[in-house]
């Protein structure tokens, strides 16, 4: 191995630090988009064992390039996974020390580290748009996004979707009602047929549920006759200092035999007047570009794209 090059190891973790603040400061001067974890949270040692925990980080799979002086200035972090698949968690160089190949030289001992594995790919964490110098070099380093349009998006509400707007649905046995607990599995089965997923209560009890600050005034569901029929959430952040951090829509779907009634504008109204009434933004959404429907919908409320979040590929 490239003997400036070093396996990572807890005891490194101050520099560690340093050296991801440093190399993600450009990307978090952007504006934050992000209501839920952003991409570039401010690292600490606590943020580092949580990582170790989750596999983000581990001895042998992150790598760090150390300059002549023998400070950090590059750091990639890869883990091997299921079906010759391996992915790339984060990276990122110190400002201070480039234009000296740290990035391409770190990356390449990743990747031999990941043939040694038995991967045959490498698939990138989302990867935000806006920033051309990493985008750039993902590309120049032969990573390709192939199907851009199952890619996530982060659509915005521009300041004139701000306003009250009337929920208007069928008159013959539609209301709108909120969260009650034995609506849990209705809300499953209306996301599972929506989205064609087969999965059962875990994320919706994990993310939401069963977190401190779930709010049941803030989850939505339109029904017929009792039935519940679609679904949307309006999850509110707060920063540490109890200020509001934003809002994002969350899980807007309509089962499909009861689209094109205005049901999903009449939940999606529900959800941004809750925003507007209590005063919360910015306002987010993530969606995908192939989901045409939603996204006319939500551009036709004052949403506008303002990145792509995306998984880039390389076969190794
Ligand atoms: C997106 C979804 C919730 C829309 O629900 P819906 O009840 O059919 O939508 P509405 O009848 O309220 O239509 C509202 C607006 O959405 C847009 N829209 C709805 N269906 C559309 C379609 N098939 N093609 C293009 N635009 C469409 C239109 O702008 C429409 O306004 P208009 O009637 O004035 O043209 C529904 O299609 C759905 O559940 N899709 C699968 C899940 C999903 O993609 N969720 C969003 C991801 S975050």
């Amino acid at each position: 191995m490239d003997p400036s090059i070093v396996n990572y190891d807890p005891a490194m973790d101050e520099e560690v630090a340093v050296l991801l603040n440093e190399a993600w400061a450009r990307l978090r001067a952007m504006r934050n988009i992000y209501v839920k974890e952003s991409p570039w949270p401010m690292v600490d040692s606590g943020l580092l064992a949580r990582w170790r925990e989750q596999g983000r980080l581990s001895a042998d799979g992150t790598f760090i390039a150390q300059a002549a002086d023998g400070s950090k200035a590059a750091i990639f972090s890869v883990s091997a996974g299921d079906e010759g698949r391996g992915t790339l968690h984060f990276f990122g160089a110190h400002p201070g020390h480039s234009g000296h190949g740290h990035g391409s030289r770190t990356l390449a001992v990743a990747e031999e580290y990941l043939r040694s594995r038995g991967m045959r790919q490498v698939v990138t964490e989302r990867v935000d748009s806006r920033c051309p110098i990493v985008n750039g070099f993902l590309r120049k380093s032969g990573f390709e996004v192939p199907d851009l349009d199952q890619q996530s998006i982060i659509m915005l509400m521009g300041p004139q979707g701000r306003v009250v707007r009337p929920v208007t649905l069928p008159d013959d046995g539609y209301r709108i009602a909120t969260w009650d607990d034995d609506y849990l599995d209705d809300w499953v089965s209306i996301r599972n047929i929506a989205f064609e997923e087969s999965t059962d209560a875990t994320l919706f009890l994990e993310h939401f549920r069963n977190r401190k600050d779930f709010d049941p005034e803030a989850w939505f569901f339109v029904q017929h006759r009792d039935r519940p029929v679609g679904i949307a959430g309006a999850l509110e952040r707060r920063n540490p200092d109890g200020s509001h951090r934003g809002g994002q829509v969350e899980w807007v779907a309509v089962l499909p035999e009861y689209r094109g009634k205005g049901l999903g504008e009449a939940l999606a109204a529900t959800v941004l007047n809750r925003f507007v009434q209590r005063d919360v933004k910015p306002v987010a959404l993530i969606t995908q570009s192939f989901r045409h429907a939603a996204v006319t919908m939500y551009e036709k409320l004052g949403f506008r794209t303002i990145a792509q979040l995306l998984h880039y590929r390389k076969n190794l």
